[in-house]
């Protein structure tokens, strides 16, 4: 059973084939995976994946280099579509400076009113931020934390900004580059972090992990990444699939019975967690010693 929190099977990338590799994922243990929009167009592909697939769940949002699309019209569409039922995330909204478009002012402006946004409508957030760690933190420190949380999504920074964020309440994504031979960083990073804050993502298409790299990446690719976690970590592939799932359904807000509150007027209070087991229902101090 594994949880895949961050996937693009909207993509173009997967025209080709990507019914035969959906119907593929369940009987390869892909429970649940959450599609992200990245830009209105791909919001609304997500919605149709979500709709189409009870596996598939969608995030909604604007990624800061689509930001320059946005106006209040946009932001309102947002705003009514978070209601759909299959919708558990506003994301990817973030800050990415590693590409000059758009204007810095512009991406900082629509990361933070779509924060708003997941906080009036009770929603977590799925955050990306490359090459722009002080003013995501500060931007964050603002407009968060609300009470429904989030993940920064394929985590690039050091184990002092992951501290920040841990001790914010949000949780961790760690993909593909956990296994590649030059992440230092990152493979410090997990070592440092407590165990019940961490969520497996793909991004899918992109960040195949080792050894294929460059290749499409997908969930089924997953297993690399478990394994390098359970070699960093010194605990079985098996404990780190369940807890990590058991961690995304408290980063989604899928009610898990015990142990777990949603927040209070949250539209997902009613949303069971798809994942077996027992562990779901443990509070995370059950797992800080990992
Ligand atoms: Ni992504």
């Amino acid at each position: 059973m594994i949880f895949d929190t961050h996937v693009h099977y909207d993509d173009q990338a997967f025209d080709e084939d990507r019914e035969v590799l959906l119907g593929r994922l369940k009987e390869e243990g892909i429970d649940t995976v959450v599609n992200i929009g990245a830009s209105i167009r791909t919001s609304k592909s997500t919605l149709k994946l979500a709709e189409q697939y009870p596996f598939i769940y969608a995030a909604i949002g604007v990624h800061p280099n689509e930001t320059a699309e946005l106006n209040e019209q946009y932001l309102d569409w947002l705003r009514d579509a978070a209601k759909h039922p299959r919708v558990v995330a506003i994301g990817e909204i973030g800050l990415d400076y590693y590409w000059k478009e758009p204007d810095r002012e512009i991406q900082k402006f629509w990361f933070a009113r779509q924060l708003d946004l997941a906080k009036e409508v009770h929603l977590p957030v799925v955050i990306h931020s490359r090459d722009a760690a002080q003013d995501t933190l500060d931007i964050m420190k603002e407009h968060a934390p609300h009470e429904a949380g989030g993940v920064i999504h394929c985590f690039s920074y050091g184990k002092e900004l992951a501290k920040e964020y841990l001790d914010m309440g949000f949780y961790i994504g760690i993909g593909g580059v956990v296994t590649f031979k030059n992440a230092k960083k990152l493979k410090e990073v997990v070592e440092s972090m407590p165990m019940d804050r961490m969520v497996l993502e793909t991004d899918c298409p992109y960040l195949s992990p080792e050894p294929l790299r460059g290749k499409r990446n997908s969930s089924l690719h997953l297993s690399y990444v478990v394994k390098a976690v359970s070699e960093i970590k010194g605990i079985s592939q098996e404990v780190v699939m369940e807890i990590t799932s058991a961690n995304a359904c408290r980063l989604y807000h899928f009610a898990p019975g015990q142990g777990f509150r949603a927040p209070e007027q949250s539209p997902l209070t009613e949303r069971n967690c798809p994942i077996d087991g027992t562990e779901i229902g443990k509070s995370p101090e059950d797992h800080r010693d990992y």
